[in-house]
């Protein structure tokens, strides 16, 4: 099914994990692609960083679906470089409808040993720079006047008050509000903006390998195996439907869903990917 044939999305953080995933969704749906990711090491993040290969390689899934990709190595914390980028996009490809601003990095610690240092580099890339990029692609689709979607990753710590990840959920609380008003702001211009919240997914950012074998990122898992800290704080991490981990396809299913047209009159709204983790 090409729902999105004609269409042109622009995708952050694309170099691997759900960014990968929804770039070749969308390509498969027939939009072409404008991809970006720093493709850079975090001081605040103990998983491994993604590389240029990686970004590579999500080129090469896009192209295999027939479809084009323009894609750059620059940080979603320079507006200049995010700027240029959807100018060069939108001159190859002559237009943009969707956006899916998907990059962010984590951090875990408890709320009181968080180093300066790592609360503003989490805040600066999961919120600041979030907010850059819609600042880049809103004058340009509001231009277009063909309306678009924006569809902005959050988590299920966006809504939830997740242990050991402080600057993490305070920057995945913040964009959900952030695009809750953008999508206010710009729904007379028939742009909608909406929200994924995905519970644990498959990831290098979950310290899953691509074969989803390695494990587990969050040195805090441990801590959880203790019966008194498990009996108050397990059921945050509990889902109605017993799984733990989520696929990087199963949000871009939901992404693919929310930049249709099947979704027109879906604006301001919270997708949850979370097998039912936010549902109690
Ligand atoms: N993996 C999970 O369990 C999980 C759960 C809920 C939400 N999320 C969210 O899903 C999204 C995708 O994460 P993922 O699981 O694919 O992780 P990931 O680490 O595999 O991929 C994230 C990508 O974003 C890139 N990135 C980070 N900061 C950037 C910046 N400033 N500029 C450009 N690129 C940048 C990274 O280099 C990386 O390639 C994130 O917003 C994350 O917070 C992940």
């Amino acid at each position: 099914m090409e729902r999105l044939s004609g269409r042109v999305a622009l995708i952050t953080g694309a170099a691997r994990g759900q960014g990968r995933a929804h770039a070749v969704r969308l390509a498969s749906e027939g939009a072409d692609i404008i991809a970006f990711d720093s493709c850079a090491t975090f001081a605040s993040t103990n998983y491994d960083p993604s590389t240029l290969a990686d970004l590579e390689e999500t080129a090469r899934l896009v192209k295999a679906q027939g479809r084009r990709i323009l894609w750059r190595q620059i940080d979603a914390r320079n507006f200049a470089d995010v700027e240029n980028l959807v100018s060069a996009g939108t001159e190859e490809f002559g237009r943009l409808d969707i956006v899916v601003v998907n990059h962010a990095i984590c951090h875990y610690s408890n709320t009181w040993e968080v180093t300066e240092e790592n609360w503003d580099e989490v805040i600066s890339v999961n919120l600041t720079s979030v907010w850059k990029v819609l600042k880049a692609v809103a004058p340009y689709m509001i231009e277009q006047r063909t309306g678009g979607s924006i569809i902005v990753t959050s988590s299920v710590a966006g809504v939830k008050g997740q242990p050991f990840l402080a600057p993490y959920v305070a920057s995945k609380h913040g964009v959900v509000g952030l695009a809750k008003t953008l999508a206010n702001e710009l729904g007379r211009h028939r742009i909608r903006v909406n929200v994924v919240l995905p519970g644990g997914v498959q990831t290098p950012m979950a310290g899953y390998d691509w074969n989803g074998e390695k494990g587990e990122s969050n040195p805090f898992a441990g801590e959880l195996n203790k019966p008194e800290v498990a009996a108050t704080l397990g059921p945050i991490f509990m889902n109605a439907l017993g799984e733990k981990w989520m696929t990087p396809e199963d949000v871009a299913n939901t992404v693919a869903f929310l930049a249709s047209d099947e979704a027109h009159f879906i604006t301001g709204a919270e997708f949850p990917v979370d097998a039912g983790a936010t549902a109690r």
